[in-house]
């Protein structure tokens, strides 16, 4: 009877954190701070290739400022990877596709570790892109600028992970 109890209520949060995800809408308001909450998943910046630290943007919603383009792609090539639960059990469980409602979020530093930048992706409804894994995406720079939705620029680039639900860490291939 425990148990059956333990798993109802395992459900039910499952149920709540899908739930949640799936009325998230990121705005340019919120898109600093709602991601706090999420789990941290990697505890240390973890280095990325800095040109796609620098393509890993919009053009448009995030052109460079004068000052990135002074310090050069490298002020961006740290990042820290922000997951809600859905996510998190996906990518430790090297699932894909991902449940509706995960959320994968990406900080890019500065050189004293505040935010320059933050990227994300949500998992809508199927339907809501089936071509580009049901992902809405969202981009946002300290700098200025915000766009969020079906952006081409992100999905084109990240349907390279297409055996991968569109997520380049996604667990599926831990040895990339
Ligand atoms: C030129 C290719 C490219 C473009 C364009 C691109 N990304 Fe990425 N993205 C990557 C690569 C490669 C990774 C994995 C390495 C890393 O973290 O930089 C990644 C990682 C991510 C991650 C962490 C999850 C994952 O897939 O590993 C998020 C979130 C993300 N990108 C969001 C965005 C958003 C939002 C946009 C559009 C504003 C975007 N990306 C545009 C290549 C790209």
């Amino acid at each position: 009877m425990k148990l059956l109890a333990c798993a109802c209520l395992l459900a039910a949060m499952a149920l709540m954190d899908a739930t949640q995800a799936d009325e998230l809408r990121v705005s340019e308001q919120s898109v600093f701070s709602f991601y706090k909450s999420l789990q941290l998943l990697t505890p240390d910046p973890i280095v990325v290739s800095p040109d796609i630290a620098v393509k890993c943007t919009t053009p448009s919603a995030a052109e460079l400022t004068a000052d990135e383009q002074r310090a050069g792609p490298h002020s961006n090539a740290f990042v820290k990877l922000y997951v809600n639960a859905v996510a998190k059990r996906a990518i430790e469980a090297g699932a894909v596709p991902f449940p509706t409602g995960a959320v994968i979020v990406k900080e890019k530093l500065n050189s004293d570790a505040s935010a320059a930048a933050v990227g994300g992706m949500v998992k809508r409804a199927p339907g809501f892109d089936p071509a580009n894994g049901d992902w809405e995406y969202f981009y946002a720079a300290r700098s200025g600028g915000f766009a969020s939705g079906r952006l081409d620029t992100c999905s084109g680039c990240h349907s390279r992970a297409r055996d991968r639900d569109h997520v380049f860490f996604s667990g599926a291939h831990r040895n990339r």
